[in-house]
């Protein structure tokens, strides 16, 4: 049986990446390219969180290659209500199932899913933490208006902070060649340390500003962001960031020509409407594209060609992650699993949310 799991992308060899973008790239042109190809496969959604795009475009691309879907976006109606834990709701779809895709508030609820499923995981978005179909996306999105995912200025604008669409897409990008990253935030919704860390070790250039203009006209993409009201543990703090940041026409007007606007969506107040109009705006494209890249997914993983690397975690009894948003906080069943850091012997990173234990 395949078990191959999606949790983080950044373990992927660039070549993999590429497999998957490319046959995105395919099927765009070719829609019914792997019709039928899922045949009598199903693929169960678990969606603990609220989702528009990732969930209904995750069942899209399985009507279209011919399989089935089963799942919840509600779990208050399963009997997760009952008391009953997420690594036996886990046990349970995994037997009814060819395929899962999780969403969940808590860091690392994807990983500790792929040590308790027969069936591969795919994590649709982990807290604050990761969302690697998303960068899917992005990247197939990238790629079809750019032609190129290297020698690219990349702005990054919102909620640098909680933003997981970021944080994977961030990782993903930096695997390519000479790609530089303008970090735009407050100096509270920064992007977070681990992240920095892990552009400095990869000798990656990226430089933080709170201004929305100063690299405007250096960009050849823009990737807005909303602030992330559900990830904020004070509503006057959210309050305070909100709409700080707002793309009107106006502000684009000196970019480059050939700049390209995206935006995982939803959009709150961070994009004015009439930004829509204008050729750079390539945010209701990239939804459709989610689809091709989820479809190429699909079809890869469950034919078994693409390869993952095999985490290299490991059990320390004596240690505790001390994210309050780890899953592994409150699952009784998740071991205490660690990775070794790749630069520093003296720390360790969670292995379900990569936070730095020192
Ligand atoms: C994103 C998410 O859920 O992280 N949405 C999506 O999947 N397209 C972005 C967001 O909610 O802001």
């Amino acid at each position: 049986m395949n078990l191959n799991h999606i949790v983080d992308l950044s373990e992927f060899p660039i070549t993999e990446l590429n497999k998957i973008i490319d046959l995105g790239y395919k099927i765009k042109k070719d829609y019914n390219f792997y019709f039928k190809s899922m045949e009598n496969n199903i693929l169960a959604t678990l969606f603990f969180e609220p989702s528009t795009r990732t969930m209904l475009s995750f069942e899209t691309a399985m009507i279209r290659l011919g399989g089935n879907n089963i799942g919840f976006d509600n779990p208050s109606k399963t009997s997760i209500s009952k008391g009953e834990s997420f690594t036996d709701t886990i046990k349970t779809i995994s037997a009814y199932s060819d395929l899962m895709v999780i969403r969940h508030s808590l860091e690392g609820a994807a990983k500790l899913a792929s040590y308790f499923s027969d069936i591969p995981v795919i994590n649709a978005g982990d807290g604050g933490h990761l969302h690697p179909t998303q960068t899917l996306t992005d990247l197939l999105t990238i790629y079809i208006e750019t032609k190129s995912l290297n020698n690219l200025v990349i702005g990054f604008c919102g909620d640098l902070k909680n933003g997981r669409t970021v944080h994977s897409l961030i990782k993903s990008l930096s695997l390519y060649k000479n790609n530089k990253f303008i970090f735009i935030s407050t100096d509270t919704l920064k992007i977070p340390k681990y992240i920095r860390r892990f552009l400095d070790q990869n000798n990656c250039s990226y430089t933080e500003t709170v201004s929305m203009d100063e690299y405007m006209n250096e960009l050849d993409i823009l990737y807005m962001t909303r602030i992330q009201k559900e990830r904020f543990e004070s509503k006057v703090i959210y309050n305070q960031e909100k709409d700080k940041y707002i793309l009107t026409t106006e502000k684009i007007s000196n970019s480059k020509k050939s700049l390209k606007i995206l935006h995982p969506l939803p959009r709150t107040n961070e994009i004015d409407i009439n930004v829509d109009l204008n050729e750079k705006a390539v945010y209701f494209k990239q939804l459709k594209y989610g689809v091709y890249a989820r479809m190429a997914l699909i079809v890869l993983l469950m034919h078994d060609n693409i390869t993952i690397p095999i985490s290299k975690a490991f059990e320390l009894e004596n240690k505790i992650c001390i994210n309050p948003k780890c899953i592994s906080q409150v699952e009784k069943s998740a071991k205490k699993l660690f990775k070794k850091d790749k630069f520093d012997k003296n720390i360790l990173n969670c292995d379900y949310c990569d936070y730095l234990i020192y």
